[in-house]
């Protein structure tokens, strides 16, 4: 440990790596010390950047083990792509069992894993390292969700009781690299790759603030999912052209839409319901996360392309495409929303600081892989649920193995 702070490896310099860096400027117990990439002109250019923001002076590394081992490296954030998870996990347990390096804790980007089985090796793995672990779900640290949270259940819930219907959304234009296009790499379509998000955001809106996540309990799933856009020939086209001969979506569709509604009960075995929709589909600014929460004498809701910021530029402001305004930005001109900082309102920069804090003081995070391998199932559940066009009763048998028709490659949009 560095004095009080704490030194932070990355491992994976793509997309999200760039939202932590941005985020870290929010972040004071820590430093960013170093990045691990097997293309090390990308860990450089990670670590350059870290360099840039001013959030620390890191280095890059030619391999985990390497980065495991530096003693100014104190904690892991993971955020490689989803098949190489538990192969990353494995390295860094392998590291430290040879005795190499003094880590305190690691922190997971979602979704934890591919399937349940994956799942459980990943805490199997932590388990056994004895390091302090935290599951990196950003929006359940926004501060519009948890301020919206602690000022609803203060004032409306106290007065008129809780909550009883969240509704979450994400939906955007479609991601960023070949990989997770392809089911089988990536663990599924889009449900895998974004309901992870609202499903948590729903339980946690509906969970008593202070109350133990078993304080409500899933017990059923019923689900659907679709290739609405990107199944079309003319898209099939453009993924191939844009993502490489790799993302086969003619033949290995994955879904571009997903809903499910999760049942839960609460302490009092009464009903409560999350709904949530997902899609790589939606052609709108640019990403656009919506949350409402239904209760007895009150609602909520966040949409966030709503920002305070508009910005509107005629069709002379002419320029080349990119992300300048929001995430997965899909226009140039027009009447653009602008988010005044991303990587704080989407809840990265109030993540890391908990994360870090918690590692720091030694603390067990209250966001674990343990949350990660529940979220797994609730997904898991919900493909068997839409593969099976029914309700299914949560934990179903068979889980444990489960692996979706998407991830094999198998699936058919009907
Ligand atoms: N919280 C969020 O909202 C959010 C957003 C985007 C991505 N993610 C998650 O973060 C993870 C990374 O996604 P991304 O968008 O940065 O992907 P990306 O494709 O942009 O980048 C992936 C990175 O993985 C690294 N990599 C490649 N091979 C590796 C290996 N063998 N070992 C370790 N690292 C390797 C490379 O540095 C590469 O840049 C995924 O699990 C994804 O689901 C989360």
């Amino acid at each position: 440990m560095t004095g009080t702070k704490l030194g932070i490896g990355f491992i994976g310099s793509g997309f999200v790596t760039k939202f932590h860096l941005e985020a870290w400027r929010g972040v004071r117990d820590a430093d960013v010390l170093g990045v691990y990439s097997p293309n090390i002109a990308h860990a450089e250019a990670a670590a350059a950047r870290a360099q840039e923001l001013r959030v620390g002076n890191a280095r890059a590394f030619k391999s985990i083990e390497d980065m495991i081992a530096a003693p100014e490296i104190d904690c892991i954030w993971l955020c490689g792509p989803n098949h190489l998870r538990v192969q990353n996990m494995q390295a860094i347990c392998d590291a430290i069992q040879t005795g190499r390096g003094k880590l305190i804790g690691i922190a997971c980007e979602k979704p934890l894993a591919r399937n349940v089985a994956e799942a459980r090796q990943m805490v199997q793995l932590v388990e056994q390292s004895g390091l302090l672990h935290g599951y990196l779900e950003d929006q359940i640290f926004a501060p519009t969700v948890t301020r919206g949270r602690e000022i609803m259940w203060s004032r409306a819930a106290a007065l008129t009781g809780r909550p009883y219907l969240a509704r979450a959304a994400e939906e955007h234009s479609g991601p960023h690299s070949p990989w997770f296009w392809q089911g089988e790499l990536q663990g599924g379509g889009v449900l895998n790759d974004m309901m992870c998000h609202s499903i948590e955001v729903g339980r946690f809106m509906l969970t008593k603030p202070g109350a133990p996540r078993a304080s409500i309990r899933p017990v059923k799933v019923s689900a659907q999912i679709a290739s609405l856009k990107w199944s079309r020939p003319e898209y099939t086209e453009i993924l191939k052209q844009n993502m490489g001969a790799d993302v086969d979506y003619k033949n290995k569709p994955s879904e571009d839409f997903a809903r499910a509604t999760i049942n839960y009960v609460d302490e009092d075995n009464k009903p409560l319901i999350v709904e949530v929709t997902t899609s790589w589909s939606y052609v709108g600014a640019g990403l656009r996360l919506t949350l409402e929460v239904l209760g007895p004498e009150y609602s909520l809701n966040m949409n966030s392309l709503d920002s305070g910021l508009k910005l509107f530029m005629s069709r002379e402001v002419k320029g080349a495409a990119g992300e300048d305004l929001v995430e997965k930005q899909n226009a140039e001109q027009g009447l653009m929303p602008v988010l005044g900082n991303e990587a704080a309102e989407y809840g990265y920069e109030s993540q890391d600081r908990y994360f870090v804090q918690c590692f720091l003081d030694g603390r067990q995070p209250d966001e674990s892989f343990y949350d990660g391998l529940e979220i797994t199932e609730l997904l898991m559940t919900a493909y068997m649920s839409a593969e099976q066009e029914r309700t299914i009763r949560f934990r179903p048998e068979g889980l444990e193995t489960y692996v979706p028709l998407v991830a094999q490659g198998l699936w058919k949009n009907r």
